[in-house]
């Protein structure tokens, strides 16, 4: 089978190799899987520079979320998947970015052939990571504001969508126009282009003075910095990646002084330790794509052959919403 492989640690389009390598093998507890579609996600672009916390030894297969249909099963997988479409969580090494991927079968989920194979392969990552950092870890309320950073980006779209599902009233920031209009477009009650504008006041006025409830920040650095000058009293601010490249330093005594928590937050734990939690999160998910509550924003679909060059442009802002790979 045909499979992309870091084979040493930079940027993606000097990382990866389109290898003809043999078909992973499940172990017991995992499932051999057809990939169909696979979504992207900036943690491709980390494993590809050797930054992610998930480290696999070289060479490695990345791609975090696929759909496509159970070949195979291990000796202790259930025997019923065989042959079924499902959304999956790739095992790390031997990931998505491939004819063929494994998954443990707790976090192998069977869908209904309603789903096409592109929304399902991009339902997974970014909108468990939202749906478990937004009402678990930050106990969103309705009627609450919610300020979501990197609003255009893949964690960003589904943070909007959910947020604006629980109720509550959503920020978003983005850069530059058409990012801001895809926001607007998601249903953002106000858009903020934060290249050229301080979303630190526009919160302030929207929320006369009080501040965002929740902030939920992929990107980190000075954005989580300035965020903590617009979070509110008891409000939560959920630590979910660095894409500005810089870990912001959290003052405690800002934190106590102002009475708000900084929630590091980090999805793949859940899978690893809790798929009881991510069992009910895609329950939960799934009920609201059937309401047509949610739904993936997808960008672009490409050609697998084209993945090195579209992580290229997920790594330098320049896509928005999802890119999904197939065959
Ligand atoms: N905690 C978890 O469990 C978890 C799970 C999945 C992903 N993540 C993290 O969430 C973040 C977003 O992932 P994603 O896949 O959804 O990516 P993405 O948002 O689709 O793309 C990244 C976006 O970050 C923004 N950004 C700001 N400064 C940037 C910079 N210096 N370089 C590149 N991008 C910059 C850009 O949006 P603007 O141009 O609008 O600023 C860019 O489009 C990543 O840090 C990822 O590792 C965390």
């Amino acid at each position: 089978m045909r499979a992309w492989r870091v084979h040493q640690l930079s940027e993606p389009e000097g990382a990866l190799r389109l290898d003809e390598v043999d078909a992973p093998e499940p172990r017991a507890h995992e499932v051999l899987i057809d990939v169909a579609a696979a979504s992207l996600n900036f943690p491709d672009v980390l494993m590809c520079r050797g930054e992610y916390q998930v480290r696999s030894p070289l060479p490695f297969t990345p791609g975090l979320e696929v759909c496509g249909t159970v070949r195979a099963v291990g000796a202790d997988a259930d025997p019923g998947l065989v042959g079924r479409r499902v959304i999956a969580f790739s095992t790390s090494g031997t990931g998505g970015l491939a004819e063929q991927t494994v998954a443990a079968a707790t976090a192998t989920f069977p869908i209904p052939d309603s789903l096409a194979d592109a929304p399902a392969s991009a339902l997974h990552v970014t909108y468990q990571t939202g749906h478990v950092g937004l009402h678990r870890r930050a106990r969103l309320a309705s009627g609450e504001t919610l300020l979501v950073h990197a609003g255009a980006g893949g964690v960003g779209s589904a943070a909007i969508q959910l947020g604006l599902a629980a109720g509550a009233r959503v920020v978003a920031t983005a850069g530059g126009p058409e990012k801001v209009q895809v926001c607007r477009d998601l249903g953002a009650d106000v858009v903020v282009d934060y290249g050229s504008e301080d979303f630190v006041d526009v919160v302030k006025e929207f929320t006369d003075g009080r501040g965002a409830d929740v902030v939920y920040d992929p990107v980190g650095g000075d954005v989580f910095d300035r965020s903590t000058k617009c979070i509110a009293f008891e409000g939560r601010i959920v630590v979910v990646g660095f894409t500005g490249g810089r870990f912001a330093d959290a003052r405690t005594n800002h934190a106590l002084i102002k009475n708000y928590s900084v929630i590091g937050h980090y999805w793949g734990l859940y899978s690893d330790t809790r798929p009881d939690v991510v069992r009910s999160t895609h329950s939960a998910l799934m009920e609201l794509h059937c309401q047509g509550r949610i739904a993936p924003l997808i960008s672009r679909e490409i050609d697998m052959a084209d993945v090195p060059a579209a992580l290229a442009s997920l790594a330098n802002r320049g896509t928005w919403g999802k890119v999904v790979a197939r065959w």
